[in-house]
């Protein structure tokens, strides 16, 4: 078989937990594609800083070397949706499959991105922009393709839901916890985007678009973060059993409707025991009922791990991300309501 190629855009916390990832996995992922593959280069901004890549990997900062090298496939994981535009429209315009773990970058401009591979005959993958390592894109359209999703239930930063189960358990200052969320690589290159709600925003839109080929309408015209709770807070929560989380929901009726905002979470919710970096997803399916997803919402083996199974299922054309139409549910009730009914 042909020798598969992939190149890495970006070599922070993530493209490093990519390549590290791939390497430590070459005899798996050989037998599972049935072939060898390869990183010939990793495009980074900053060439001087000394990088731990095998000699096979040219490190370089010009787009032109990835262009040459002859890969089927980039990995985008860059800084922010800025740098990644123009790459990423370029690679695809290039015929080169994308994966990339950027939500803004996809909830901007995914149609656009994905208009832009059928033309050009490649593939466009974000399993990771969404809940980190949990692979829940993948499961919302494979394995719950039947169901009618009308609600979708979630915490879906990994930074906020860290920083708010630190100040609750530890009574941490806002600022350490984040300090310490960043420290561990979970938070964007600017933490605004998490702490404000943009970033949970960024993939609700995505579900959105996933599940029901729309955006949603917003409940509020801007998404409300976690900077504004204290300590007290939740403390005071815990009192009544509660717990304070940052929750995004998404319920699809008529349309679809989403609000991303920090909320009173009881102790007999799924979401209530989702804590620290965790991302936890509560989807009710019409047939199969009540789910939770939960797993590390962010970080560098998590997200490396949501970027490498994309990539592995494209080489093995296992994954069909576009199915024909992606349609809002029917307006009837739950199957087994209606059946015991
Ligand atoms: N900054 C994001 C988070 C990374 O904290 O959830 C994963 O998308």
């Amino acid at each position: 078989a042909k020798e598969k190629r992939v190149a890495i855009a970006g070599f922070g916390t993530v493209g490093t937990g990519v390549y590290e990832a791939l390497y430590a996995k070459r005899d798996k992922i050989e037998k599972l594609i049935g072939g060898s593959f390869r990183i010939p280069v990793v495009l980074v901004k900053n060439t001087n800083k000394i990088r731990p890549v095998s000699e096979e990997t040219l490190v370089t900062n010009n787009v032109n070397d990835v262009l040459a090298a002859n890969v089927d496939t980039v990995v985008e994981v860059t800084t922010d949706a800025t740098t990644a535009y123009p790459l990423v429209r370029q690679f695809l315009q290039n015929g080169i499959t994308v994966v990339t773990a950027n939500k803004e970058l996809v909830a901007k401009h995914g149609e656009e991105l994905l208009a832009l591979a059928k033309i050009y005959h490649c593939r466009l993958y974000f399993e990771a922009a969404v809940a980190g390592g949990i692979p829940i894109l993948t499961s919302l359209r494979h394995t719950l393709k039947t169901n009618d999703i009308t609600r979708i239930e979630a915490i879906v930063n990994g930074t906020s839901n860290f920083i708010l189960s630190k100040m609750r358990k530890e009574g941490a200052a806002f600022d350490l916890a984040l300090e310490e969320a960043q420290a561990n690589g979970y938070a964007e290159a600017v933490p605004d985007k998490d702490i404000d709600g943009w970033d949970a925003y960024y993939k609700s839109t995505i579900i959105s678009h996933w599940l029901y080929g729309q955006a949603p309408v917003w409940a509020a015209d801007k998404p409300r973060g976690i900077r504004g709770v204290d300590v007290r807070d939740l403390v005071l929560a815990e009192r009544f059993d509660a717990r304070i989380k940052h929750v995004a929901t998404i319920e699809a009726h008529e349309g679809v409707v989403a609000s991303v905002e920090p909320k009173l979470v009881l102790s007999d919710h799924s979401l209530y025991g989702v804590e620290g970096v965790n991302n936890g997803i509560h989807v009710e399916g019409s047939i199969v009922g009540q789910l939770l997803f939960q797993g590390p919402g962010a970080g560098k083996f998590p997200t490396a791990s949501a970027i490498i199974e994309d990539v592995i299922n494209h080489w093995t054309g296992t994954s069909e991300q576009e199915p024909e139409s992606s349609e809002l549910p029917r307006a009837t009730a739950n199957v087994a309501e209606t059946a015991d009914s």
